[in-house]
């Protein structure tokens, strides 16, 4: 018996990708793509692309379709966004066998700073200053899209050189100490309390060829040894409160004139942010604030 499909594309602004790609992840839609054509649709205006979701065409029905509806309305009610008001849901029944690579067929590369990020097998064509970075966007999570990871991947670009040694605390898939193998640094270690993101992390090290100058670790500050100080970069995309509380051991590990990126924190927390990253002998030199998520960048005292 044959199943089909129905897609459901969605205009939504890059910044939004990852939250809307979130709200749709949900049972009963099976994934979630970004990017790509949609017949009979005018292309997406500079700095907005498409978000898909699939689902079965018998769970397609009224009910669930309203529901996606008030899903993305209690996510604009939730942030405040007022770009994610009102968007216009746009279903499509697929035959069987588009379902699983029409998105790839059309994908364009996401770019951030330099990075061109593609999945595993795209054969496109690059633009020459392109530095080419496979992160598989069939999922949800860890697309590279959300606001916090792109503000860290764009100071990567600037502050990542070959012959470093990176931390990144909360490595997560291990996007950002891939992106600054990629840069050429010697070595990025990152960790993560979340003990599947680890198996992710080298599987994206993998993808990239950086395997080598990567090193992933499960757990918090305790899986690092007392000697693995005096890092050119740390990178940090956590909670404020993790800024909070991390700055004093971040600092402690990166050496004098070091650079740091830590991302993540909400706008209604900077103040306390602020003092926590200076009172741990950091400068600020840098605030990239976007929408509701600040960004500090700067280097040891
Ligand atoms: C917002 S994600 C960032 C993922 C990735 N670095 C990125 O930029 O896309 C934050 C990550 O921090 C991890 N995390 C939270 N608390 C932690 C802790 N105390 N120690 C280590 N990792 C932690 C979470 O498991 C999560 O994977």
């Amino acid at each position: 018996m044959t199943v089909g499909w129905t897609e459901l594309a969605v205009v939504v602004p890059l910044e939004w990708h990852e939250l809307v790609a979130e709200t749709l992840a949900l049972t009963p839609f099976s994934s979630v793509a970004f990017g790509g054509e949609v017949p009979g649709a005018s292309a997406p205006a500079p700095g907005s692309d498409w978000v898909r979701a699939y689902v079965i065409e018998s769970d397609d029905t009224p009910e669930l379709r309203r529901a996606v509806g008030d899903s993305l309305a209690a996510l604009a009610d939730a942030t405040g966004a007022e770009e994610l008001r009102g968007l216009t849901l746009q279903f499509r029944t697929l035959p069987p066998e588009d379902y699983a690579n029409a998105w790839r067929k059309s994908w364009r590369p996401m770019r951030v700073a330099n990075f061109a990020i593609v999945p595993r097998d795209w054969n496109g064509t690059l633009k020459p200053t392109d530095r080419r970075m496979v992160l598989e966007p069939g999922g949800a999570f860890g697309t590279g899209r959300h606001p916090t990871t792109r503000a860290c991947l764009r100071a990567i670009e600037r502050l990542a050189r070959p012959g470093q040694r990176v931390l990144d605390a909360g490595c997560g898939n291990g996007v950002l100490g891939v992106a600054c193998a990629l840069r050429g640094v010697e070595h990025a270690l990152g960790f993560d309390i979340d003990p599947t993101a680890v198996p992710y992390a080298n599987e994206l090290a993998e993808w990239n060829a950086v395997t080598s100058r990567c090193e992933f670790r499960a757990g918090a500050f305790e899986c690092l040894r007392a000697d693995e100080r005096n890092f050119d970069g740390v990178l940090a995309n956590i909670y404020a409160d993790l800024i909070q509380a991390f700055s004093p051991e971040l600092s402690a590990r990166l050496r004098p004139g070091g650079w740091f990126v830590f991302s993540g924190c909400h706008r209604s927390h900077r103040a306390p942010t602020v003092a926590a990253i200076t009172a741990a002998g950091l400068s600020i030199e840098l605030l990239d604030a976007r929408g509701q998520w600040d960004t500090f960048v700067g280097t040891k005292r």
